[in-house]
């Protein structure tokens, strides 16, 4: 198989760059660089009837994929997970129609497997060995993972308080686990400081440009497993918002390549009531999103105060006709039960986050009871055991 990879470009500014050196953050305005493809090219030769009979990851998608040489991918089998029909979930909150895709199936539990597959194997194409990352979350685990998979040193820089999950599955993988007594964003400036001083790379999310390439793989999917029709909402828990944007990105070139038509789902961002900067963003009709003061949610995933992908997620919201939403602890807490006890998923408190979105949704009108609904599950339940009431 072969790469259709050519180049990097800034989503902000348009200035290209090289694919093949080590990169974050655009040089000239230090906003979010995308991999392009030579789509026209890739549109004559790689067909929707190629995909038939590859193996059920996320690397089925290899031509659209930033690694040039297939001997670099770093697999644990993520991604192709299964999209289940809910109907009493649906029937609980007023969907006649309504899908789950389950991320907590992925290698690590959660959908971070996905973008850190991605990462990692570009690293070990690049020639890095060495990576750092600030996070509380699944992310730190599934870097772990993969860079223990790619035989790399894995640096993880993490508030205290962070799930015990997290903490476990970077020592178990055998990653450098370093324990602040401060918040993520505190993590993050040691992290930075470490990746100076020790020569480490840091792939935090959006700022370096392989972790959505992993992410849109779940737009390739839900098309994919839908037939060639997208559905006509997608309700997603935002954090640094690299699933949104990734789906966003996968749909604009699964219509250059001609597998889908133009037509968008509405897209929907679901932020906890405590830290809620793209909701606030969105209603005050902002390009960017000021940071969120003293965020705080059990829902480690969105506790992100302050995204460097804001406009694009602001951006993909907008264009699909969807919105920015809010939910409280306490509702996902339940809804986590009730999504349990009518289906038999033990999901994570962001994927209960979803159902609670589209419940509203519903309520208000803004996305139909006969519409196809699909909720992004990104994790299990099972990594929040202490944080779950
Ligand atoms: C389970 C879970 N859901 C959602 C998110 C948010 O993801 P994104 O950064 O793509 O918005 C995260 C990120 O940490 C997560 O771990
Ligand atoms: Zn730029």
């Amino acid at each position: 198989m072969k790469s259709y990879l050519t180049n990097l470009e800034c989503t902000y500014c348009s200035e290209t760059f090289s694919a093949d050196e080590p990169m974050r953050l655009c040089d000239k305005c230090g906003k979010v660089l995308y991999p392009r493809y030579d789509i026209s090219t890739a549109s004559k030769n790689f067909t929707k009837d190629l995909l038939r009979g590859r193996a059920p990851n996320m690397w089925r998608y290899f031509e659209m994929m930033p690694i040039r040489e297939e001997c670099n991918v770093v697999t644990l089998g993520e991604g192709f997970t299964p999209i289940f029909e809910t109907k009493a979930l649906g029937g609980e909150i007023g969907s006649k129609a309504l899908f789950l895709k389950d991320e907590g199936l992925n290698p690590t539990a959660s959908f971070k497997a996905r973008g850190l597959s991605a990462a990692v194997s570009k690293a070990k194409e690049l020639g890095i060995n060495k990576l750092t990352m600030p996070s509380a979350g699944n992310a730190a685990g599934a870097m772990a993972s993969y860079a223990a998979r790619a035989g790399l040193e894995a640096f993880v820089f993490m508030p205290q308080d962070a799930p015990e999950a997290n903490q476990k599955e970077v020592t178990v993988s055998g990653g450098n686990l370093n324990l602040i007594d401060g918040l993520i964003s505190d993590a993050g400036v040691i992290s930075r400081g470490k990746a100076t001083e020790m020569g480490l790379f840091d792939v935090s999310t959006l700022q370096e440009p392989y972790r959505v390439e992993g992410k849109k793989t779940m737009g390739y999917e839900i098309a994919e497993q839908s037939g060639w029709i997208l559905p006509d909402n997608i309700i997603y828990p935002t954090g640094g918002g690299t699933g949104i944007v990734g789906m966003w990105k996968a749909f604009q070139e699964m219509e250059d390549l001609g597998w889908i038509s133009s037509k968008r789902p509405k897209m929907f961002a679901i932020q906890a009531e405590n830290c809620a900067p793209i909701v606030r963003a969105f209603e005050n009709g902002d390009e960017f999103a000021e940071p969120w003061e003293n965020a705080s949610t059990m829902a480690a995933g969105m506790r992100v105060p302050s995204a460097i992908g804001d406009y694009l997620i602001l951006n993909a919201i907008r264009e699909s006709g969807g919105c920015a939403l809010t939910v409280s602890d306490t509702e996902m807490a339940d809804m986590t039960n009730i999504i349990g006890s009518l289906e038999g998923f033990f999901v994570c408190p962001e994927g209960a986050a979803t159902a609670c979105g589209a419940k509203k949704l519903i309520e208000y009108n803004l996305i139909d009871s006969e519409e196809t609904t699909l909720l992004l599950n990104t994790g299990s339940g099972l990594k929040y055991l202490d944080m779950l009431p």
